[in-house]
């Protein structure tokens, strides 16, 4: 087991929550959680009526309700109330593709801005409850947006600008979205980024989207179709500045994410608004022991659940001020993320396992050139992150003066579950060690039964509600209850494995379902799959993760083709070509083996366990196979898979 790292000094001296701190009050919030958070409740929200009850919740049901009865406007609490003590604070500083292309707006500034947008929204007929999908690069306009989506009771769906027409199409389908928000082109590294073309292609005889709007991030001309269409600097100017807040109730819904799970589409997660709020809020505060003076830059993108979170809802609700960045960690080069920190002198850093790793590879000259002072606490997220990386992470960008803060959590949970605080945990390279304040993890075995004790490895589950929790699929309640609440009744399932160590820390093994963990982008391998038969070359295909040294996981696709055994250049190509059409290109797979058949069981069932060796070069013993149907298909994939590129 790894050694363990102290508290540095200038982390404990200014942390809200000290060493002795933390077990009395993680006592105190699993003993009587409804008064833990409405405590916090009363503390973190301004509410525009208090709740009946503080949560309601019933896993036998799929069944999580917080603060019912209570009413509250997300975006009167990101922004309106700050305006009295913090109006010429900056509330975002974004920071553009190339280096020093920055603008800032203090809450004032941004009130402004979103009082219009929600005015625009209106005026294209957006009224409460309706869907407006969101595809934007990471430009200010993509949290005015969403702010200004809140503000009106609207629910925004954002889409990753990394997603093809196909994805998009679907998602807006799945919600009947009836406006997207957009831009004529992104911006990344060198690369322009087509966004309103593929929005084109993804709207194209949809009757539920009535208006597209249209940022104008660069000078390219795109076709605007009449009537449907509209560039959104021009019609802000006639917008004006004032805007009530509409007062939702705090289970009314907020916005809907779309995640990948192991089988079918995407997922509608939907999050609703006085639970949400309040556990980004809490989390956001002494996850990273924000103080009031902090620059707090998370360099996730929005398109994510941690952009949701930690770079908009949690650290505007907190009065923050929040760095947005639209530009990748390696332009134009690998110092990237520390010019940044050095100019705008960030205190709190929140990244990536793989970024580190893709920066970490380039030497720590990148890292060294730049005055990384300022910073106290350097985050992670998305992925395991690895022994190497972090010591990286803490050595070399850190000095072994900032605390490290490996944060686990899932767009199904709002918010950060497992994670250090600062100035109270000590840490373990590779372990997100304790559960937050109201968290249960209970780790159990394949049948269900509860682990008990220190020393034990299977299914991460956590046992009770907390306020930042999914509340349901869009549209398909009995696929939340069917996802999360019946492999293990009473418990929600997280679809990770885990291990809680001698000192009750929790190390995540990653997940336990056919869901890839690519880069921290997450993917369902059957969607992968089914992208790659739509190119019509394949008859069946298999995908599964290997090992990767950048990416954490990278895509290994076996295929079967149509009427042949041996592809050539052009089948690679038609492959990877329909994954970027059907899912986008952060799906294309790494490696491609054709195959002659994949090994299945009499009943058909794909042996994957055996096909996740081989991807890992893990060839020598494969387990049992003797309830193949073919058990020569094996070997013959075992011998094509030392000659296939990697
Ligand atoms: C899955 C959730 C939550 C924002 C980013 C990902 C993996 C996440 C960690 C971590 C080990 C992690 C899990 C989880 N994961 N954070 N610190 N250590 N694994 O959100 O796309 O919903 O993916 O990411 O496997 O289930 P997501």
């Amino acid at each position: 087991m790894s050694k363990s790292y102290d508290i540095p000094e200038r982390v404990l001296e200014r942390a809200y929550i000290k060493p002795g701190d933390y077990n009395e009050l993680y006592e105190e919030s699993i003993s009587n959680p409804d008064k833990f958070w409405g405590r916090l409740a009363e503390e973190f929200i301004s509410w525009e009526q208090k709740w009946d009850k503080v949560s309601d919740c019933d896993y036998s049901k799929a069944q999580v309700r917080w603060f019912e009865g209570a009413k509250l406007s997300v975006c009167y609490n990101c922004l309106d109330r700050h305006l009295e003590t913090r109006g010429d604070k900056t509330a975002i500083i974004w920071e553009g593709n190339e280096p020093g292309e920055v603008k800032s707006y203090t809450y004032r500034d941004l009130h402004r801005e979103v009082c219009r947008f929600a005015n625009l929204l209106k005026a294209q007929g957006v009224k409460r409850g309706d869907r407006v999908a969101i595809y934007l690069p990471m430009i200010p306009e993509l949290a005015i947006s969403m702010l200004a989506c809140a503000r009106i009771g609207a629910i925004h769906s954002v889409i990753f600008g990394g997603f093809s027409a196909d994805s998009i199409r679907d998602r807006i389908l799945d919600s009947t979205c009836k406006l997207v928000i957009t831009a004529n082109q992104g911006l990344r590294a060198n690369k322009k980024i087509p966004l309103k073309d593929t929005v084109d292609r993804a709207v194209d005889g949809l009757d539920c989207v009535e208006k597209v709007l249209v940022c104008r991030r660069t000078d390219a001309d795109v076709t605007m179709k009449e009537g449907r269409d509209l560039w959104i600097e021009e019609q802000l100017q006639n917008m004006s500045a004032e805007c009530p807040c509409e007062i939702m109730d705090a289970e009314d819904p907020l916005f809907i994410l779309y995640t990948s799970g192991s089988t079918g589409k995407p997922k509608g997660v939907l999050h609703t608004q006085g639970g949400y709020l309040l556990y980004t809020s809490v989390t956001h505060k002494y996850v990273f022991d924000y103080h009031e003076e902090d620059v707090y830059f998370c360099a996730a993108d929005i398109g994510w659940i941690t952009g949701h979170s930690y770079i908009v809802y949690g650290p505007l609700c907190n009065g923050a001020t929040t760095l947005m960045f639209e530009s990748i960690p390696t332009y134009p080069d690998a110092g990237r993320y520390w010019d940044v920190v050095s100019r705008h002198k960030v205190n709190i850093f929140y990244t990536a396992p793989t970024a580190i790793r893709a920066i970490a590879k380039e030497g720590r000259e990148y890292v060294d050139k730049y005055d990384l002072s300022s910073l106290r606490i350097l985050g992670t997220v998305g992925e395991p992150i690895n022994e190497d990386a972090w010591l990286w992470y803490y050595e070399v960008v850190g000095k072994k003066q900032c605390a490290i803060v490996d944060t686990w959590w899932q767009t199904e949970t709002g918010g950060i579950l497992i994670t250090p605080l600062p100035g109270a945990i000590p840490t373990k390279p590779g372990s997100a060690t304790k559960p937050f304040f109201g968290i249960k993890p209970c780790i159990v075995d394949s049948d269900g039964n509860r682990l008990e004790g220190n020393n034990v490895s299977g299914y991460l589950c956590i046992e009770r509600s907390w306020p930042g929790q999914m509340r349901t699929v869009y549209g398909d309640h009995q696929r939340f209850f069917d996802t999360y609440f019946s492999q293990y009744p009473g418990l929600y399932f997280t679809g990770d494995a885990a291990m809680r160590d001698q000192d009750g820390y929790y190390w995540i093994r990653g997940r336990v379902d056919d869901v890839l963990n690519v880069s921290g982008h997450r993917l369902g391998t059957a969607e992968i799959e089914s992208a790659i038969v739509h190119s019509g070359v394949v008859a069946e295909a298999a995908v599964v993760g290997m090992p990767h040294d950048i990416k954490g996981t990278g895509i290994y696709a076996y295929c079967v083709l149509k009427n042949k055994d041996s592809g050539d250049e052009e089948d690679l190509q038609k492959i990877k070509e329909a994954v970027r059409e059907v899912i986008g290109p952060i799906a294309t797979p790494d490696c491609i083996q054709f195959v002659p058949g994949l090994p299945k069981t009499r009943s058909g069932k794909i042996m994957r366990r055996i096909l996740r060796k081989i991807a890992r070069g893990d060839t020598e013993d494969l387990g049992d196979t003797t309830t193949l149907a073919d058990p020569s298909v094996v070997d013959q994939i075992i011998a094509g898979s030392k000659t296939v590129k990697r």
